[in-house]
């Protein structure tokens, strides 16, 4: 790859300290009594995952998730799949899956689809950042941080071609000329 492409802050460390305090509130009203299984989806999910389950004082489980990705480049190629699969049964579980972004909603349409077929008591979604204006499936996320403009959006999980992800600000790429 050639010249570092420039990075500019869009959500800082603060801001997304803050955002994820008042969804872990949200998130322990709704389950603190009903020992949730929590699935990240790897890889983008690590960093937010971990800050979240932090500050959840009340018994979970912890699961990941892999799909396939973009692989080398920006855009999905809109086939998915499962690459690493869930190592505990989810049927009858109180599921929340939790992600870093959505984007064009095609990751997590096939994923919401798959849990559901092996039948948990409920299945929600937590979503850091939103990009709806990419959407071509329509995606409910019950918690969701900050939604996004359409920009490349990289750090505190997320990847430009596996770089970036250990930013502490979520940052937006400079489109080139
Ligand atoms: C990202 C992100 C979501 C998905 C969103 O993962 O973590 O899972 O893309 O895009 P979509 O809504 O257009 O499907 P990616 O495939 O880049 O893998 P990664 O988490 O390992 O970076």
């Amino acid at each position: 790859m050639g010249s570092q492409p420039k990075l500019h802050i869009l959500l800082t460390s603060e801001q997304i300290e803050a955002a994820v305090k008042k969804l872990a509130a949200a998130i322990r009203k709704d389950y603190q009594d009903k020992h949730p299984l929590l699935i990240g989806v790897l890889k983008g999910s690590f960093m937010f995952m971990a800050d979240l389950i932090r500050l959840l004082d009340f018994p979970l489980e912890v699961e990941f998730i892999r799909l396939s990705s973009y692989g080398r480049g920006r855009e999905s190629s809109g086939k998915i799949k499962v690459v690493q699969g869930l190592r505990s049964p989810i049927k009858g579980r109180d599921v929340l899956v939790i992600e870093d972004i959505v984007d064009t909603g095609l990751s997590i349409s096939f994923l919401i689809d798959y849990l559901q077929k092996k039948k948990p008591a409920s299945l929600k979604l937590c979503a850091l950042t939103d990009k709806p204006s990419r959407r071509q499936i329509p995606v409910t996320i019950d918690y969701l941080g900050f939604t996004v403009p359409n920009k490349f959006v990289v750090g505190y999980g997320l990847d430009w071609d596996e770089k970036f992800r250990y930013l502490p600000d979520i940052c937006f790429i400079e489109e080139e000329g």
